[in-house]
């Protein structure tokens, strides 16, 4: 059993989700779990020496991942690499096999160019795309961004990306990873 800490950031919930789930299957085989939004880890700090494992979680949005992610790697990358850790991306081209892994998607490599910590273990997950609950800059933007790339572009669609089995699977590797640690 095991203190595992998840630093996340999700603008619309999204990411959370997929953090609550990993948190619930890590709690069901005995882990213990601190999830933590990046803005608040940013804020407070982190206490490092209650944690066991960190797993950062963070989506892209217009092609990015926020401010803030990348200033707690940068203000937190030595003590990230003091600590076995893991670090998974939410993006929609994650739809695709090919850009479902991390040689193939850009958001991955981009994150590993510009980060000064490197993850020890990386994974990608294809996200949501909710147009009912998109507002009208972004919904026009996302239809055309998924225009472009073959993806669903009628307004009324909440698609779901996310293979939930796969989330899951993914909590089990992470729960492998933090007890042989
Ligand atoms: C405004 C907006 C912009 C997005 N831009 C991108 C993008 O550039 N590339 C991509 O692969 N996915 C993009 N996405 C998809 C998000 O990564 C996906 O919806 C994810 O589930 C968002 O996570 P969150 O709900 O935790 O914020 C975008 C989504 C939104 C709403």
């Amino acid at each position: 059993m095991k203190n595992i800490l998840i630093v996340y950031y999700s603008r619309m919930g999204h990411t959370a989700r997929i953090v609550r789930r990993i948190a619930e299957q890590l709690e069901a085989k005995g882990d213990s779990v601190e999830l933590m939004p990046v803005a608040e880890a940013l804020r407070e700090g982190v206490d490092w020496d209650k944690h066991d494992f960190v797993l950062c979680g963070f989506p892209v949005v217009y092609g990015t991942y926020h401010p803030n992610v990348y200033e707690f790697v940068r203000n937190n990358c030595t003590r990230l690499d003091h600590k076995p850790n893991a670090m998974f991306n939410v993006t929609v081209v994650a739809r695709t096999p090919f850009k479902a892994t991390v040689e193939g998607n850009r958001y991955m490599q981009n994150f590993l160019n510009r980060s000064p910590w490197r993850p020890r273990d990386l994974k990608c997950f294809a996200g949501k795309i909710d147009y009912p609950n998109l507002n009208f800059f972004d919904k026009k933007c996302i239809q055309l961004i998924m225009k472009i790339t073959n993806g669903p572009t009628d307004p009324s669609m909440c698609i779901d990306f996310t293979d939930w089995d796969d989330v899951k699977a993914y909590a089990d590797h992470i729960h492998e990873l933090a007890n042989q640690a």
